[in-house]
């Protein structure tokens, strides 16, 4: 079975939008657990934009399977790691202005920044994890650098089918096949292989089923269909709240 890592960023940009106490997104990893997820990730981010520190020390107590904190690896953030202590760090790109991560690393030019602060990173006992383009050099210099595991970006693969599964584009197969190539690349170089970015319901399952695959993480597609399919219950709620038990 593929695992499953739900990324709970989401939650907490709702809250951040009204800078209020709810929704919770330590409440969201605790019902996320209890719905099976095996993991819960968080993207702590220069800005704070939507996790905050205070979410950390919160979800590292509470997070009963694995909690992966994502981070540019900058000192502040090998800080905030060595401090919470999760049990992953993935370590990602991160530009001020972007929407949301818009690539994997590059290790090659970046191998000075990486290679450190994944020695600080190990030498706290942290399981570290790169997020890469599924791209044959990043995969061996990932390996090259001692990471324990790889997360493939499956952002090109989610965009040429972007309403949906499309085995008839070349272009989504092309993808695909470049994820499955990547993922056994990978597993050669003894790295364990994890994928995310851009998974929905509907093109999630030709990538669980790479075998090499052990887990996906995902959060927005996640986070949005609560949205919806929590928006009845919700406003039936609200309907109590203010005239009684309905009739
Ligand atoms: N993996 C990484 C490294 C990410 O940065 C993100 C987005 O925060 C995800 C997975 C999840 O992507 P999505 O929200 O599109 O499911």
């Amino acid at each position: 079975m593929t695992r499953l890592g739900v990324n709970i960023d989401h939650v907490a940009t709702v809250r951040q939008a009204r800078g209020a106490v709810e929704p919770d997104p330590v409440a969201a990893a605790v019902l996320a657990e209890l719905a099976g997820a095996h993991g819960i990730t968080v993207h702590i981010r220069a800005d704070r934009r939507h996790i905050q520190d205070w979410d950390l020390a919160l979800l590292r107590p509470t997070v009963k399977t694995r909690l992966n904190i994502e981070m540019a690896a900058t000192q502040e953030m090998v800080d905030i790691a060595r401090q919470i202590g999760p049990d992953v760090v993935t370590l990602v790109p991160e530009r001020p202005e972007e929407v949301t991560t818009e690539g994997g690393l590059n290790l090659i030019e970046q191998v000075d920044v990486i290679g450190p602060a994944m020695g600080e990173l190990s030498q706290a006992g942290l399981e570290v994890s790169l997020f890469i383009d599924p791209d044959s050099r990043q995969i061996e210099a990932a390996g090259q650098l001692g990471a324990q595991a790889v997360e493939l970006n499956t952002a090109a693969y989610a965009e040429a089918a972007p309403l949906g599964l499309a085995e008839w584009k070349d272009e989504f197969q092309a993808e695909l096949n470049n994820l499955i190539e990547s993922a056994r690349q990978a597993a050669d170089c003894r790295l364990r292989v994890l994928a995310g970015h851009g998974l929905t319901y509907r093109n999630v399952r030709p990538v669980s089923d790479i075998p090499e695959v052990e887990e996906l993480n995902i959060g927005h597609n996640i986070v949005s269909r609560a949205v919806l399919v929590g928006m009845e219950r919700a406003v039936r709620q609200m309907l109590e709240a203010m005239n009684g038990p309905a009739d």
